[in-house]
């Protein structure tokens, strides 16, 4: 087994272990796809990713994070998201949806206007007005952010609803991968960690009330989503809080009870769940989340994928030879470098004569490499 070797998750075959982590581009008006989705995800397949997940789509419209996010709330949205599966499928790429909803961090300015709310001044600047955001509980993200409303239980209906009638949409899109976006400080997140949730009610309190609505969320989505198609849920593996945060040991747990309703692999993020306790520092480096996948797929015994600071070809493939994950997701790296799968290939002798390339590159590229060899030119 390789990081080019295919994997199959029910009806769906994915060629290789690469995943495109997604990444938001906030560049939707309303939700809306356009022409710089549908570029920006097309370069993946064509760069050779066995699974390209578009960026995390709002299930509800005061479920984005910025004026900018995607969106699957409403009916009109498929069309244009049925175009971009409909290109990653001809080129050979599984195409991924990622559903999310912000929770307490909606309305928040993109990162390059400052990952601050958003308040009347963006309306002057950019046309863009804020709105109230909803969370399990009334604690606001940061220092300058407004209080969120609290979510009544007729709101988390409704929301289990959203995420019910996006996986139908999502569908319909011609999407083949579901991944639930319940990472980094995001609604469903807000509802599992202690530092997040302070709920009296059955979503709140004990370990079991905090993950019920991830439960849910997951029950929700199997009703519409067809159990020969994967559910994946992108957790954060640990708050990086001292003491009352969300840890390690509760992600597997989690993880085993995700399986039991019907979830097929955990991606392992970690930290952003934001509040008023200052969390560790994380210690980044080379894939180091990637022993909590590691610890997730042996413990709950559930396929995972590994996530961040992944960038050496070498080590992705260690990481899948060596059972640490299933699936590595990269993000930063294929946005330097779309063709990063390629190359990788080529890295560990897996692409020998550019085999693995279009024939509308591979071909020239070939030809180029045979002519630069007889030339001695490198
Ligand atoms: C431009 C950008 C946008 C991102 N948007 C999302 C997102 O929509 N959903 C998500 O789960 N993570 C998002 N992330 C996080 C990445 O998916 C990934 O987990 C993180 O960047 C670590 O991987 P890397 O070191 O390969 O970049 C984003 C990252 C970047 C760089």
């Amino acid at each position: 087994m390789s990081l080019f070797s295919p994997i199959t998750l029910h009806d769906v075959t994915i060629p290789n272990r690469i995943a495109v982590s997604p990444m938001s581009q906030y560049r939707s008006v309303f939700g809306y796809t356009n022409d710089w989705h549908m570029v920006h995800l097309g370069r993946f397949a064509m760069g050779g990713a066995g699974l390209v997940f578009c960026e995390a789509t709002a299930v509800e419209e005061r479920g984005r994070r910025t004026p900018g996010d995607l969106g699957i709330w409403e009916d009109a949205q498929i069309s244009g998201l049925q175009k971009i599966t409909a290109f990653l499928s001809a080129e050979g790429s599984v195409p991924g949806i990622q559903l999310g909803h912000a929770g307490r961090k909606a309305s928040e300015r993109r990162p390059w206007h400052g990952e601050t709310p958003v308040n009347e001044e963006d309306i002057t600047l950019r046309g863009e007005a804020p709105w109230t955001a909803i969370a399990p509980s009334p604690i606001p993200y940061g220092e300058k952010w407004t209080v969120p409303q609290e979510m009544t239980l007729k709101d988390i209906q409704d929301v289990l609803d959203a995420f019910r009638q996006a996986a139908r949409r999502s569908l319909e899109a011609g999407f083949k991968v579901i991944e639930v976006y319940a990472a980094h400080g995001f609604l469903v997140h807000q509802f599992y960690s202690p530092a997040a949730n302070q709920r009296t009610d059955a979503y709140g309190g004990d370990f079991e009330g905090r993950i019920r609505f991830a439960l849910e969320v997951a029950d929700a989505i199997r009703e519409e989503w067809p159990e020969n198609l994967p559910l994946l849920f992108r957790l954060s593996a640990t708050d990086w809080l001292e003491g009352d945060g969300w840890q390690v040991d509760d992600t597997v747990e989690l993880a085993r009870r995700l399986k039991a309703h019907g979830v097929d692999m955990i991606d392992c993020s970690s930290g952003a769940i934001g509040g008023a306790q200052k969390p560790h520092r994380m210690p980044v480096g080379h894939g180091f989340q990637v022993p909590f996948a590691e610890r997730v797929r042996k413990e709950a015994d559930i396929k995972t994928m590994g996530v961040g600071f992944i960038w050496d070809p070498k080590e992705a493939d260690q990481m899948i030879t060596s059972n640490q994950v299933d699936m590595v997701a990269l993000a930063r790296e294929l946005l330097d470098n779309p063709n990063w799968p390629l190359h990788a290939a080529e890295a560990i002798g897996a692409n020998e004569g550019r085999k693995l390339w279009k024939d509308e590159f591979g071909w020239w590229l070939s030809r180029r490499d045979r002519l630069v060899k007889k030339l001695g030119l490198r």
